[in-house]
Order: structure tokens, then sequence, then C-alpha cells
């Protein structure tokens, strides 16, 4: 997926379908360490009380101090009450901050192993799940999930979920405590929190919205960035440099309004906060010094106020600001939760007595299969391997060529009918030990970051293949011939779009790959289709050294590659049509020799030309 619909993807889906469900689920994770949650909940309540009740002993003081003053000579400032106060309120400050330390140990603890369990299940998950899974969500969406949402998750958790619970129990202690205090001045203080609430309600969605198109409109420029770069070639060619640095501009533009417009509402955020928090004081100040002025609150009572209007609307604040961040997190959940919560692939058995002495080495019998379940591709699919054959499959475009392979290695089960494996039904063996017997070569080619060795020992089942294999490899496959010609040899590292060699000489690695791994059967799904036509057939007599004693599925849509097969099944709409090999089928005059000749014919007027 491009940057700008995945940044418009996460935006529209912000929202979770079901907040309370998955919050639910979310704790219910967290909860295997409740223990650890009690814990942290009681040191939280601790350390709150405690920073609560600071003010209100610090207050006693100043109301000593003013007594002292005012009552002057005749009755004098107890100093070792004020020693003593001091000493309390010290102490206090100290248990704090050794509750809030070990508070934000043991949550940043439950935080971590809560992320690490769920990424463990998610991806044991992965792992479980059908193929038909990765064939019908796109790449992007699974890696936004498994990356992006994760994260959102972990980062939340362990930067906010301390900051949460403390801002809630912040919240409950401080107004419990006020009103045990003086309940006057708890009325004052509390009715500035609305309207800092009602500021922040007001701005918030509207600076929430300009930093979703921002973050829309910079995905819309840096796509079209990466587009007009990966694609300059294209652009130059083209003459559009004019237009495409117009289109840049003009997005630039939108993304400055979108920019400035979000920059500035987060702007006065914070001073409207002030603001009604300044109210606040205010308020304390002139009830309070009226209180004292008639000696209905003391003094110290009004200074510890004027401390508690800060820790009243600061869990309030960071709720709100909290309130996006957990709303965005809850979504991530849900998204990680509908991963976890797919069908796992099944463990279906046959039923089927294996054949003892079965002569084949694969067996079509009689396969129904279809990847939607009112729609089958395969009505009656019958096809017979014996051990060292090399099976070609032709057909055109959306045949089921592809189909066959995928129901080979058991990607999907059949619907009807049999496959069987040495006579054994593939249902019957394990997924792994079966896939063990397959090397796959495939169109597009999948080549991780690295040096081209290391990537052609992938192939290897051994930890440690000798260099003579894998070299035997590299030269069978025309590898060796290419390598030795660029700086680094095998040293080489492959860059992520593989710019660095050409898409043939990536085929022709990943066909090394598929040699090194030495299997019982060879599937070469258009494997070729990049190299030119020399290349081909050397590599196609190469193979044929390592097909000699090899079962092997050879799909192409050049037939003069496949001629030698030793069977060439000729497919149209899921079924077979014509089986034979080359001259058989050149013979029957049907829809394989209409195939070659028409393949035949457009090459000669050209060579003719020539
Ligand atoms: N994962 C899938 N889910 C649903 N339908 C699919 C899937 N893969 C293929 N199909 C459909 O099944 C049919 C056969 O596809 P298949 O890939 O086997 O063709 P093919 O013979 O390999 O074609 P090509 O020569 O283009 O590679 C097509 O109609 C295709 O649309
Ligand atoms: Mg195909």
């Amino acid at each position: 997926m491009k940057n700008g619909e995945k940044n418009a993807a996460h935006l529209k889906a912000k929202k979770a379908k079901d907040f309370w469900g998955t919050t639910r689920r979310l704790v219910k994770y967290m909860s295997t360490r409740s223990w650890a949650l009690a814990a942290t909940l009681l040191m939280v309540i601790a350390s709150t009380i405690m920073a609560t009740l600071a003010p209100y002993i610090l207050g006693q003081a100043t109301t000593e101090i003013y007594r002292g003053v005012q009552e002057g000579a005749a009755n004098p400032i107890d100093f070792d009450l004020i020693r003593n106060i001091l000493l309390i309120v010290a102490v206090v400050y100290i248990v704090e901050a050794v509750f809030r330390y070990f508070q934000q140990f043991i949550t940043a603890r439950i935080a971590q192993k809560t992320v690490y369990d769920m990424r463990k299940d998610l991806k044991e998950k992965m792992a479980t799940l059908p193929i038909r899974y990765y064939d019908t969500h796109s790449n992007g969406d699974i890696m936004s999930r498994a990356v992006n949402d994760m994260d959102q998750i972990a980062n939340t958790l362990q930067q906010s979920l301390t900051q949460f619970i403390l801002s809630v129990v912040q919240f409950v202690t401080v107004l419990v405590i006020m009103f045990a205090i003086d309940i006057r001045l708890s009325l004052v203080t509390i009715v500035t929190v609305p309207i800092s609430f009602l500021l922040i309600a007001y701005v918030a969605p509207k600076s929430q919205k300009q930093f979703g198109l921002q973050q829309k409109e910079l995905g819309i420029l840096n796509d079209q960035v990466e587009e007009t770069y990966s694609g300059h070639t294209i652009v130059k060619t083209y003459n559009r440099e004019e237009e495409e640095i117009e289109k840049f501009v003009k997005q630039s533009a939108k993304l400055n309004d979108a920019s400035w417009k979000a920059q500035f509402l987060t702007g006065i955020m914070m001073p409207l906060v002030s603001f009604s928090r300044d109210l606040g004081y205010f308020g304390v100040a002139i009830v309070g010094g009226i209180g004292v002025a008639n000696g209905t609150v003391s003094l110290g009572n009004v200074q510890a106020f004027i401390q508690y209007v800060n820790q009243f609307s600061q869990p309030v604040r960071q709720i709100a600001n909290l309130a996006n961040t957990i709303q965005v997190t809850i979504a991530s959940c849900e998204r990680v939760f509908e991963v976890l919560d797919e069908e796992p692939m099944k463990e279906t058995h046959s039923d089927l007595e294996p054949k003892e002495t079965s002569p084949y080495k694969v067996e079509f019998d009689h396969v129904q299969f279809g990847y939607e379940d009112d729609d089958l591709l395969m009505t009656d699919f019958n096809l017979t391997v014996k051990e060292g054959e090399m099976i070609a499959v032709v057909g055109p475009t959306g045949a089921g060529k592809s189909t066959l392979i995928n129901l080979l290695e058991r990607f999907y089960d059949v619907k009807g009918g049999s496959i069987r494996y040495e006579g054994v039904d593939t249902r019957d063996l394990d997924r792994n030990e079966l896939r063990s017997k397959f090397s796959m070569v495939l169109q597009d080619t999948w080549l991780f970051n690295g040096t081209i060795w290391d990537n052609l020992k992938y192939g290897s089942h051994d930890e440690e293949p000798s260099e003579e294999t894998i070299l035997e490899a590299a030269k069978a496959a025309h590898v060796d011939e290419f390598v030795r010609r660029l700086p680094d040899g095998y040293d080489t590292i492959l860059n992520e779009e593989g710019t660095n060699i050409s898409q043939g000489q990536r085929q022709l690695i990943t066909i090394a790959r598929a040699f090194l791994a030495d299997p019982e059967i060879l599937i070469l799904d258009e494997a070729t289709s990049s190299v030119d036509t020399r290349t081909e057939i050397l590599i196609q007599r190469a193979m044929g050294k390592l097909l000699e004693s090899r079962t092997s599925f050879v799909v192409a849509h050049r037939l003069s590659t496949i001629r030698d097969a030793d069977k060439i099944i000729v497919m149209n709409h899921g079924d077979v049509i014509e089986t034979g090999n080359h001259d058989d089928l050149m013979r029957q005059d049907g829809f394989y020799a209409d195939l070659y000749n028409a393949q035949f014919q457009t090459a000669e007027p050209q060579l003719k030309a020539v």
C-alpha cells in the first residue's frame, strides 16, 4: 500500500468498532499478571495520597507561622512544631518518590510482557494462518497490523499506561481530600475545570482533524515524490517534468496550509488551558482571602488549595490528551485481535487408505477445487506422475496452472478427490514434511537483503553447506558467470528493489537456490520468463542433468523450453484438455499444436526480415 493510502486508512480505522469489548480484552491480556497490577494500583494510590497530603501538611506550617506573626510575642511561633511538620513533609515526599519509582518499574514490566505475549501470539498465529489469508489481504495491510499496530500498542502501554492510571487515581484522591479539607474552596477549584475542559473539547477535535489532514497531505506528497523518483525515467521520456513539478508545488502548498493550521490550533491550546487554571488560582485566592479575613479558613488551607488547583486540573488535562491516543490504540488492538481470531489452518485428514505400492510419485485423482466454495475451477482433474518425470504445464493465462502448484504444496486443500504423494493422500502428511520435499521457483523472485552468497545458502537444508555445493548450484544455474563479473562477486549485497542486478539474474539466483535445496520435486512456475532465450536454453540443459532423477513440474509460456518434457499437460479453464509428449501433441493437431505454431510463426517472419 502506498503511504497516502496507508495514512488515510489509518485515519479511517481510528475508531474501534467495539471500544469497550476490545478494552476488556486488552485488560484480560494484562491480567495474567494480576498481582503486579494490584501492586501497582496500590502503590499509585499510596503515592498519590502522599502527594496530595503534602500541601495540606505544609499548609499547617504556614498557618502556624501566620498565627505566630499575628499573635506576636504573647504566643510566639512554635518552631519545634514547624520543624516536625517539615520533617513529616520530607518523609512523605521521599516515600512518595520511592512508591512512584517502583510503580513505574512494575508498569513498564507489565507493559513489556503484555506486548511480548501479544507479539508472540501474533507471530504464532501468522504461521498457522492459511495461505488464503495472505492471498486475500494485501501485504501492506498485514504489515501494518504486525508492525504499526503492534508498535502503537507497545508505545501506548509503555508510555501512557502509568500516566493513565496515575491520572485517574490522582483525580479521585485529590477530589476526596479537597472535600475533606474545605468544601467551599473545593467547589471554587472544581468550577474552573469544566471551563478548561470545554475549551479543550472545542479546540482539540479541530486540531486533531487538522493533524489528520496534515498526515494525509504528507502521505500524498510522499507518494508523489516516491512515484516520480522511482519512475523518473518514464517521466523524462514523456517530457513530463514541468507537470510533475507543478503537481509537487500544488501539493506542497496544501500540506503547508494544513500544517500551519494544525500548529496554530495546538499552539493556542496550552495558553487556553493555563488561562483556565489561572482562573482557578484567582478564585481560590479571592474566596480564600475573604475566608482568612473572616477567620473561617486557615491560611495554610488556602495555600494548599493553590496547589490543588494544579493537582486537580492536571489529571483532567492529561486524560483529555490521552483520549485520542487511547482511541487509536484500542483500534490497533482490535486490528491485532482480528488477526488472532482468524481461523487457523485446519488439520484435515482424508480417511483414505494409503496405497502401499503406488507406481506414482504424485497422483491427482478426480480432484475438484475452487477458490470460492460455489465456483469450482477444477471439476475433475486427473494426472499421474512417475518418479523422475518432467511434467510441463501449459495453457492460457488463468487456466489454473499456478493453482495446480498451490494444491500440490497444500497451500490450499482440495474440495474433492485426492492428491497422493507416493500413494499417501497429502492431507495425511505433515505440512512441513510435505513442503520439505518441494522446491519452488516463481516468476516474482523473492530475495532478501544480503549478499548473493547468503541468498544462495538460504535454500540449503544444511546449516553450513559446503562451498563446493553452493558453487556447483551457482554454476548449474549460470549464476556463477555473471557474479564473477561483479566487483564484489558473491559478496555483492542485493538491495531491496534489486536494482543492482537484472530481473533475469535474480531469477537465476532463485533457481540456484532451489537446486541447492536438492528437493524430491522441483517446481518452476514461469521461473525463466525474464531471462533471454539463450540463457533459458542453457539453464534447461543444466537442469537436464539435475532433473535426470528428479520429478519436476515446469510451467512455461515459451513452449520451446519444454519440448523435451516427458509429459506435457495442456490446461484450460481448470481442466486438462490434452496430454502427451511434444510429438504426440503436435500429431493431435489440437490446442497445443495451435499454441506452438502461433509462437513459431510469429518468430519466423521476424527472423527473415532481419
Ligand atoms: N488466491 C486466489 N484466490 C481466488 N482466486 C484465485 C486465486 N488465485 C488464482 N485465482 C483464480 O483462479 C484462476 C486460475 O488462476 P491461476 O493463477 O492458477 O492461473 P495460471 O494458469 O497460473 O495463469 P498465469 O499464466 O497467468 O500465471 C484465475 O481465474 C484466477 O483469477
Ligand atoms: Mg500462474
